[in-house]
Order: C-alpha cells, then structure tokens, then sequence
C-alpha cells in the first residue's frame, strides 16, 4: 500500500506527536521507577554537620542499602555496611570499635579494614560531600580497589 503526497507530513507529524508522548511516558517512568527505589538515587543528603557533631555516628540507608557516617582523624568518612564476601550487611560493635558481619565472622577494624575472617577487601567508602552546612553521601566509591582474585566485584547501585 503506497501512501499520498499529501498524507505525508500528516503521518510524520502523528508520528512525532506519538514520540513525544512516549518519551515523556518513559521520563516519567523513570522519576517513578526512582521514587519507587527502583533507580538509585545519584547522592543523597543525610544530615547536617552540627547534627553529626552531636553524635559519634549515626547509621542511615541509601539506596536500600545501611551506610555508617562518622569523622575519622578529623575527615568525613562514610562506609557502606555491605560485607565485601557475600554482601551481608555487618553490624557496628561499639564496645570494641568494629565492624562485625553476622554471616560468617569477617572483623572489619574502625578503618573498615579487614581484621579477621572472609572479607576480600575493606569496607567501602562512598564519597561524601559537604554542601553548606549540609553532610551529602554521593553514589561513588573513594578508592576503587580490586578485589581479591575469584571475588565478585561490588559496585555502587547502579
Ligand atoms: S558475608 Fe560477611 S563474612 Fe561472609
């Protein structure tokens, strides 16, 4: 079936009409799908420095996950509290400064870094951000190191 001349800028102007209406379907979809926790958020803001300096840490989530937000030698660190074995989420121990996951006994120093157990690699550290007087958690790793040969990698949400 071959189509008119005149038909033609009709067709694409339907065309288009419907390209627009699907492209903002899909934005909105997406701005639901991250509302949902679908999507992971890019950064997100945990609280402000005055609140920080009232606590020795305080633990929140981003993107599903348990973050550990805390000043270490005067710097801002924030751990992700997922064990870097099977990805279990380790528990602080405040009476010994460390990180203790439940699953299969890996120790984690108040560095993150591995005392004891399975953990190929140190707990990681998403990168932090000051805004203002704001403590902002960025969806970045600080140091990407490899993990140990055989491990699965780890990556932020994606
Ligand atoms: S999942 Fe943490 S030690 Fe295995």
């Amino acid at each position: 079936m071959s189509e008119s001349p005149a038909s033609a800028p009709q067709n694409r102007r339907a065309f288009l009409k419907k390209s627009a209406k699907v492209s903002a379907g899909l934005c909105a979809g997406a701005a639901a799908l991250e509302g949902c926790g679908l999507l992971p958020e890019p950064e997100m803001r945990i609280c402000t420095l005055a609140e920080l300096e009232t606590v020795p840490y305080l633990i929140s989530r981003f993107n599903g996950k348990q973050i550990f937000v805390t000043h270490l030698d005067g710097e801002l660190v924030i751990f992700s509290l997922i064990c870097r074995h099977r990805r279990c989420t380790v528990e602080y121990d405040e009476r010994d400064d460390i990180f203790v996951c439940p699953c299969h006994d890996g120790l984690y120093d108040a560095y993150g870094q591995v005392l004891d157990g399975p953990p190929p690699g140190p707990l990681r550290r998403y990168r932090p951000e000051i805004r203002g007087e704001e403590v902002w958690v960025i969806n970045e790793y600080v140091k990407d190191e490899k993990p140990a040969e055989g491990q699965a990698e780890e990556g932020p949400s994606r």
